[in-house]
């Protein structure tokens, strides 16, 4: 039966003791992560959130009654132990933070008995990610997850303190609402008191954030539940976190600044990790030529090379077919990756035609300088030796090329280059490099709505100097919009805000949005900048995203107490779930059964 905690307390946490205590009597709790009994003599290792403690019973100290419960143990069993500190007897554990000490235990209370649990909660599991998922609640008591949520809890806490001493307020904003303007689809949830409305949860606080800067409160702050129904990806979840801010009577410059403080000390005093200030800045237009992303990582090089003028009269129709219908041609070199065997260029041409290019060309640098090549039969030598000389190709090299029109060409070789770098090795977990992508196009044709959309939201400010083009060619136009990258990952994103109405009614007029349909949707804010709005501009970051990266994994699942699964459901509590026909009633919800549907 389990034992109380009557009289008892807990000294210390297992790894708060060390050597310094030798001598003293401590009361540790936690689960048996390990028994072994040697006969006369039982080891047991306890594990709290701190980490592992040796605890050994002898019948001499513990007396018959507890070393008899001690021989019971099991592992995930949860236990007290009172005991004296002393240096280990045995080999010292250089491993373990407590590897000097041991317990000697006096006394011991079994607190609750365990069942064999479904897999071991041990570090680096290598059980399925379904299993442990399920079991989420044993998966977290796993040292991997527990050290990437305290991490967690650490940036957050730093991340407040951080923001109240720069004077920014920690304003909570709803969760019941209506959609907010994020481009992707809401999660809605229906009103009972209003049969057939709806609220939205929010996919940002955007709005709400602008709305408390026309209430005068200047800075504001919030770490921020948002939801977004769309594909789930390995850094995407349907309700993730943002960390949030707005401020007022600024301008870009200063958003950036505070952020690069902001950043270089959560990782100065969490990692230990120099950023230097200030970070680079690179415009889209640039990032998108060299790296052929929007979110560049700049751990390494490989950047894209534009061929078209070398290649536009050759004989290769591939490439001059595709500069002739508007598009380009460009390359990466691999460097050293010449030995690439046939099977793994033929993945990377299927793996180009998954992004919808209809191919990619290869050439590979022989040691004695001759070409492999998947179109050298084409060209003449002069062509093909002004583009290795534009490649800066040397015997060993890998030449890649697209040819097509600009955004294939980007994406291809974009995803490319990270790929090839993941294989190669140049990814390194330990190395932050920063960005920041500015000068975003303010719009964005959509062919899907044949319309313009909003790049970023339909609030972000155009710069200044290209407001003439806003009725010329509006596709030109460059918005105050700012993306933090960290080692290829879009960490957060901001902008520049609207504040004259004259301006976001012709925002409005170019996403195509009549002046009934901006004002159903957003009439309370434009009704707000009727009364008075200081120019304001903010920058959201996707915490989970930036855990992830400081802790080195590769999903924000790991970093997410309780995650939900490419479906977007909770394996642990199965939602989401069915409901009872009297709740469904009650709403006014009729469901047509998926046989019907289908
Ligand atoms: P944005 O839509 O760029 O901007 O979102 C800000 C940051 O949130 C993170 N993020 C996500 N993280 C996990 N799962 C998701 N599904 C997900 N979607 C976004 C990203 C992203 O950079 N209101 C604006 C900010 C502003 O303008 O101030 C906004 O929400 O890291
Ligand atoms: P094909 O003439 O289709 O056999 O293509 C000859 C070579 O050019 C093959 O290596 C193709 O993968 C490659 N290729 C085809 N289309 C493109 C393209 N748009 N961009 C780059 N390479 C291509």
């Amino acid at each position: 039966m389990a034992e109380s905690m009557k009289g008892l307390h807990r000294s210390h946490r297992c790894t708060e003791l060390g050597t310094a205590h030798i001598g003293e009597t401590a009361t540790v709790m936690g689960w048996v992560a390990r028994s072994r009994n040697k006969g006369g003599i039982i080891f047991v290792d306890l594990r709290d959130r701190s980490g592992i403690l040796q605890v050994i019973f002898e019948e001499a100290d513990a007396g018959r009654e507890h070393f008899e419960k001690a021989e019971r143990l099991r592992a995930e069993f949860v236990i007290a132990v009172t005991g004296r500190v002393e240096a280990r007897s045995g080999a010292v554990n250089t491993a373990l933070a407590t590897g000097e000490i041991e317990i000697r235990a006096k006394e011991l209370r079994i607190l609750s008995e365990a069942e064999t649990p479904p897999f071991p909660i041990e570090e680096n599991s290598r059980t399925k990610e379904e299993l442990r998922l399920k079991y989420r609640y044993l998966d977290l008591r796993r040292p991997d997850l527990q050290k990437n949520l305290m991490l967690r809890s650490r940036v957050a806490t730093l991340a407040r303190t951080f923001m109240a001493e720069e004077g920014f307020l920690e304003i909570e904003t709803p969760m019941l609402t209506k959609s907010t303007p994020e481009g992707a689809r809401d999660y809605l949830v229906p009103s009972r008191v209003h049969p057939g409305s709806f609220y939205a949860l929010p996919q940002s606080p955007q709005l709400f954030k602008q709305l408390l800067m026309c209430s005068g409160y200047d800075r504001y702050f919030q770490i921020a539940k948002c939801f977004r129904d769309e594909d789930l990806r390995a850094d995407r979840q349907p309700e993730f976190t943002q960390m949030d801010m707005e401020l007022s009577f600024v301008d870009m410059e200063d958003v950036m600044e505070v952020n690069e403080r902001l950043i270089q000390r959560l990782f100065k005093e969490i990692l230990g990790v120099e950023v230097p200030l200030p970070i680079m800045r690179m415009p889209y237009q640039e990032a998108m030529e060299r790296f052929g992303s929007d979110k560049p990582d700049i751990r390494f090089g490989m950047e894209l090379k534009n061929v078209s003028d070398l290649v536009k009269s050759c004989g290769f129709s591939v490439f001059t077919g595709a500069i002739e219908a508007g598009g380009s041609v460009r390359g990466i070199n691999a460097e050293g990756q010449g030995a690439t065997p046939r099977k793994k260029i033929d993945a990377m041409i299927d793996a180009a035609r998954g992004m919808g290019a209809k191919g990619l060309a290869w050439l590979s640098i022989q040691e004695d300088g001759s070409y492999k090549s998947s179109f050298a039969k084409f060209m003449t030598e002069e062509e093909l030796a002004a583009l290795v000389e534009r490649m800066e190709g040397k015997p060993g090299d890998l030449l890649l090329f697209a040819a097509d029109q600009d955004g294939i060409v980007f994406n291809v070789l974009g995803s490319l280059r990270i790929q090839l770098a993941d294989s190669i090795g140049l990814l390194k977990k330990d190395e932050f490099k920063f960005l920041w992508v500015t000068e975003f196009p303010l719009l964005e044709y959509s062919e899907e709505e044949g319309r313009y959309v909003a790049m970023h939201h339909p609030f972000t400010m155009m710069m200044e100097e290209d407001m003439e083009l806003l009725d010329t060619d509006p596709g030109k136009v460059r918005a105050k919009a700012y993306d933090i990258v960290l080692n290829g990952t879009e960490l957060g994103g901001g902008s520049v805000r609207i504040y004259q109405e004259e301006v976001q009614e012709k925002m409005f007029d170019l996403l195509g949005f009549s002046k009934e349909e901006a004002h159903e949707r957003f009439g309370f804010l434009l009704d707000a900048f009727r009364y008075g709005v200081p120019p304001h501009a903010g920058l959201a970051y996707g915490l989970d995203r930036l855990i992830m990266l400081m802790a080195g994994t590769e999903s924000i699942r790991d970093v997410i107490a309780f995650p939900k699964v490419k479906d977007a459901s909770c394996l642990m509590t199965e939602a989401p779930g069915l409901v009872e026909e009297k709740q469904l009633k009650e709403l006014g919800i009729g469901i047509e059964s998926p046989a019907e549907e289908a």
